[in-house]
């Protein structure tokens, strides 16, 4: 069983394409003292991620890297890896981070990149996993933290928090419902990694 993280304050980055409400979370969280974590940087690659506008309020270093400008993935994710070394990230939150990330990354942060996904893993993967699971008739849905590894939606789960699905939800309402449990497992997921509780065993995580 290997620990993932030592006890101690997290160097966090956080990557996002949107408007950024997981980001919101986790910030205020580091604000209130409920997550033992620093935002070192906000890094896009969307220019008009509202993210980026939100991070640069809060006087936290944002970046946008345009994956257009490199000739291939693992081009655009070293100049990635460069500035979460300039800014000493150790751990990376992704956070509506619409992009897989490659074997650079992976290779650079591994077992240390976090991903939210808005359904119970393994089940709809990948885009509109909310509508997935409406168009599938599931009674229950939910959220996931987990670790990236090189698939899609595929790390070892740290969290998960289910959810119902009524038969009068639409793609919106059964989004915001999910959406605020995200919410809350993002930085307390974030939180047992600071406290070294998080163990891994297999594809098993532990708390511990
Ligand atoms: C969330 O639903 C997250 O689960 C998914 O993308 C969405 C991002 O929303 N990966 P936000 O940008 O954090 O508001």
């Amino acid at each position: 069983m290997m620990q993932i993280h030592p006890a101690g304050r997290l160097q966090l980055a956080v990557l996002a394409s949107g408007r950024g409400s997981n980001f919101d979370a986790i910030y205020s969280a580091t604000q209130d003292g409920r997550l033992d974590a620093e935002i070192k940087v906000l890094i896009s690659d969307k220019p008009q991620a509202l993210a980026l506008q939100k991070a640069r309020q809060r006087k936290i270093p944002a970046y946008f890297v345009d994956p257009g400008a490199f000739v291939d993935r693992s081009a655009y994710e070293k100049e990635l890896v460069e500035r979460l070394h300039q800014h000493q990230v150790e751990v990376v939150a992704l956070a509506g981070y619409m992009r897989l990330v490659g074997e650079v990354m992976l290779k650079e942060y591994p077992r240390r990149i976090v991903n939210i996904h808005p359904a119970l893993l393994p089940a709809f993967t990948g885009l509109h996993a909310q509508r997935q699971a409406l168009e599938y008739g599931v009674k229950y849905s939910g959220c996931t933290v987990h670790l990236v590894d090189d698939g899609m939606d595929t790390g070892p789960i740290i969290m998960q928090k289910v959810v119902p699905v009524y038969d009068d939800d639409n793609e919106e309402s059964l989004t915001a419902r999910i959406l605020e449990q995200e919410h809350q497992i993002y930085w307390q997921s974030l939180q047992l990694m600071a406290e070294g509780k998080l163990h891994i065993e297999g594809h098993r995580i532990l708390v511990r």
